[in-house]
């Protein structure tokens, strides 16, 4: 017969807590009890946050060559790619702000901070498979993310699994997109 495990015991110095909590109120939502590396949370974050501007910018300007290619229904779906990656750069830039760090929207260097590239294609399938590969890079990047997170910082982490995801859902998307434009002969 199995043995009941012993309740796991749950110990926490609340008058501490109370007592750190009201030291270095201008840290926000900074406690004592952050347990990641701030400098280095805030230099990723700003990297996801290039990645994902850079991502807006590329969808976009496929968004507007697909409409000029007679092809709105995939312009739609650039268009909605877009949008989606700029509110991931939104949600970023505020967890960013929360941490106390400054969310960096400088267009200088941002290619170099972003993980993902921007290539702008000449055909539809050129564009279709060039968003396919920089949706492919910011899963393996933002899992890399996610792990370094750990229980560290489970808010940040979250965040960025909850925009990995996504990103599944947008690579998958431009995979059966692929499939479409061939089909279709576009
Ligand atoms: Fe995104
Ligand atoms: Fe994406």
């Amino acid at each position: 017969m199995a043995q009941a495990k012993p309740e796991q015991t749950f110990l926490m110095d609340i008058q501490e807590i109370r007592k750190r909590a009201r030291q270095h109120m201008e840290k926000g939502a900074v406690t004592d009890g952050y347990k990641a590396d701030l400098t280095t949370v805030l230099r990723v974050l700003n990297e996801a946050l290039a990645t994902e501007i850079v991502c807006v910018l590329r969808y976009k300007r496929h968004q507007f060559m697909a409409s000029g290619l007679n092809a709105q229904s995939v312009a739609a779906e650039f268009q909605e790619h877009a949008a989606e990656e700029q509110s991931h750069a939104d949600s970023i830039a505020k967890r960013i702000t929360e941490l106390g760090g400054e969310p960096n929207f400088s267009p200088e260097g941002i290619l170099t901070r972003s993980h993902s590239q921007y290539v702008e294609g000449n055909s539809l399938v050129d564009m279709i498979k060039e968003d396919l590969v920089a949706e492919r890079i910011a899963i393996e990047s933002y899992g890399e993310i996610v792990r370094y997170l750990g229980d560290n910082d489970p808010t940040s982490r979250r965040l960025m699994e909850e925009i990995l995801a996504k990103e599944e859902e947008h690579a998958e998307d431009m995979r059966s997109l692929i499939e479409r434009v061939s089909k279709a002969g576009l």
